[in-house]
């Protein structure tokens, strides 16, 4: 039956209204939660940033050697709260030999696997490609916004392209089968007006 009563049916569709917008919107904002921005911290999980397993915990054997990158999150193991309220803490990890990587990059990785900040030190861009060098046949992290290029192999040593620095370096570790952070970031996270 149809509501006559004007004020009285547009008060229901308000409600009606409010209700389906409050449906559509998560519970809590993961963003908002305690230390969802704070920079990961030893002894954090990580997640899937992105894709049909997005918020799973990564296990090793979830990447392949010799790519293609996997993007992570970092996660609370005590709290469970996935730190990606700054996209500063997003992560890009690869699976390489640990026979190519250098004796630092080697040092802070874990069974071959490396981790970098995904953003770009130059203007702040993800770092989103997987390709082969301009100077090289090795693949390298490349940032398409103006084509610098990071050697994952050297602790992401600028190749190629207008980025001032490398790209900032996670330290790894595996804990109960799980990869974990072993350590703080090394190096400054982004670009100068990223903060
Ligand atoms: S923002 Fe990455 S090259 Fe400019």
């Amino acid at each position: 039956m149809v509501c006559q009563d004007p004020v009285r049916r547009s008060l229901l569709l308000t409600a009606l209204a409010a209700g389906a917008y409050l449906a559509g919107k998560p519970a809590a904002a993961e963003e908002d939660q305690p230390g969802s921005d704070e920079r990961p911290q030893k002894g954090d999980f990580l997640v899937h940033s992105e894709g049909e397993h997005a918020d799973e915990i990564i296990k090793p054997s979830d990447l392949t050697l010799g790519g293609p990158p996997v993007h992570a999150w970092p996660k609370d193991p005590q709290s469970s709260v996935i730190r990606k309220g700054s996209r500063l803490n997003e992560i890009v990890l690869l699976r390489l030999d640990p026979g190519e990587l250098d004796e630092q990059s080697r040092s802070r990785s874990a069974d071959g696997i490396v981790a970098y900040s995904v953003v770009c030190t130059h203007a702040g861009c993800p770092v989103s490609e997987w390709v082969k060098a301009a100077e090289t046949d090795k693949k390298i992290l490349k940032c398409p916004c103006h084509n610098s290029e990071f050697n994952p192999r050297e602790s992401a040593q600028v190749v190629f392209g207008p980025a001032p620095r490398r790209l900032a370096v996670l330290p790894l570790a595996i804990a109960e089968g799980s990869l974990t952070v072993a350590a703080p970031f090394v190096g400054k996270v982004g670009a100068q007006q990223a903060g």
